[in-house]
């Protein structure tokens, strides 16, 4: 079960000493590999917040890390973990769909807020602040009308959704509008608690840098999938509910048509993106969409992963939705292909190595039955009208 990057020989010590934050998990865990592959020393603060590391500390935390348990809401907590600093990756951030409010902004906004005031009041000599940003901070994504060309849609409302038109529509014309790549210039004001909570978190973090000083950068991920996905989180990561679903001989509950799309990158690559910018003195004060480009049908990777996992399931497709979800979201990736980034992981091969992975984990369990129950209780999931039932839209 052990995938320790502990091989071959070791790389000398640079100098430079890494602070991954949330560095258990997806995302940081595999920064905190990159840092070491490098040479750095790292340090992780986490906090295994029980949602995601149901058992404890995972045991694809390398051994060389410097580990602090600790949480990213105490002031003491940062002060330990900033000591000896050089860059700052601040991973860590309550996720996904959960009906809470005070805890999204209290461990994402209040949490950044903290860590800033830490660095500035001690005056701490950190190189550079690289942040997790999430393209859920977008409203809509863009969209071309055929008549009228590019715009910014906005999100759909509640009762045009509930007469199952999930289409954007342009503002002029009315007609729907065609998904094209969505650049960092789209307005943000993506409406749920957990984008409001990454919005403050980059708004914090760009205007702080520009009054300090201190280099720092936002990466608005795509959605981001790879080993170590928690299996446990079952509010979070398309492609981890929909393979706990197949796995247990279930069908993946797909929203809306399932035409809706998404910009699916694997998480090698979003790690890869943070090294790049660590690196470039051009990233400075800036804010970058990290994705493929590329679009995927949520119902067609449902289809794509029961292929993958050697099951006849297909997706059920119950006319649901989540109000204030975007229909469609796929990063442009042209700002940070500039400073030389690239893709590398084909979300064929990319699903083929996070499948291997689930392979060594073991039996899953049934956790996403639950949540939905959970969810639907506190009404997060609507139900629309059958198609054609009800009219226009609102
Ligand atoms: N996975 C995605 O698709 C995606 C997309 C866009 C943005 N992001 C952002 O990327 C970052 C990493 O996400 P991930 O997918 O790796 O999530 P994850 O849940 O796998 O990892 C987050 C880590 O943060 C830790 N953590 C949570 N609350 C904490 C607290 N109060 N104090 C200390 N540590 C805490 C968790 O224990 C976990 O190890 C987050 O900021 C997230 O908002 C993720
Ligand atoms: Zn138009």
């Amino acid at each position: 079960m052990s995938e320790r990057t502990t091989t071959g020989t070791p790389v000398p010590w640079d100098g430079t000493t890494a602070l991954v934050t949330g560095g258990a998990g997806l995302i940081g865990s595999h920064i905190v590999d990159a840092a070491l592959a490098r040479g750095w020393r790292v340090r992780v603060l986490d906090n295994l917040e029980r949602q995601t590391h149901r058992n404890g500390r995972p045991d694809w935390v390398d051994d060389r890390v410097d580990f602090l348990r600790g949480d990213v809401r105490r002031r003491a907590d940062w002060e330990r973990a900033l000591a000896g600093v050089d860059i700052v990756f601040h991973e860590a951030a309550y996720g996904g769909y959960m009906p809470e409010i005070a805890k999204f902004i209290s461990v994402n906004s209040y949490g950044t807020a903290l860590m800033l005031e830490t660095i500035r009041d001690r005056n701490l000599p950190i190189r550079k602040v690289v942040m997790a940003s999430s393209q859920a901070v977008y409203n809509e994504g863009a969209y071309a009308c055929p008549e009228h060309g590019h715009f910014y849609g906005t999100t759909r409302p509640v009762a045009q959704l509930a007469a199952s038109d999930y289409h954007v529509h342009c503002p002029r014309c009315d007609r729907p509008g065609e998904p094209v790549p969505t650049d960092e210039a789209a307005p943000m004001g993506g409406e749920n608690v957990y984008a409001i909570s990454k919005a403050d978190q980059e708004r914090l973090l760009i205007t702080w840098g520009r009054s300090t000083g201190v280099p720092v950068v936002a990466l608005r991920y795509s959605c981001t999938y790879g080993p170590r996905q928690s299996l446990f989180n079952p509010y979070t990561g398309v492609i981890a509910i929909f393979c706990t679903r197949l796995a247990n001989g279930l069908p993946p509950v797909v929203y809306e048509d399932g035409r809706q799309s998404r910009d699916l990158v694997f998480v090698g690559d979003v790690a890869r993106a943070n090294m790049l910018v660590a690196d470039d003195d051009r990233a400075n004060g800036g804010v970058f969409n990290v994705g493929t480009g590329q679009a995927v049908a949520i119902g067609d990777l449902a289809r794509l992963l029961a292929d993958r996992l050697g099951v006849g399931i297909e997706p059920e497709i119950p006319g649901e939705f989540r109000p204030g979800e975007m229909r469609a979201l796929v990063s442009d990736i042209s700002k940070l292909a500039a400073l030389g980034f690239r893709p590398v992981t084909a979300l064929e091969t990319g699903i083929g190595h996070y499948l291997d992975w689930i392979g060594t984990q073991g039996t899953i369990a049934e956790y996403f039955g639950a949540a939905e129950r959970r969810l639907r209780k506190r009404q997060v999931v609507k139900r629309a009208a059958p198609a054609g039932v009800a009219g226009g839209t609102a």
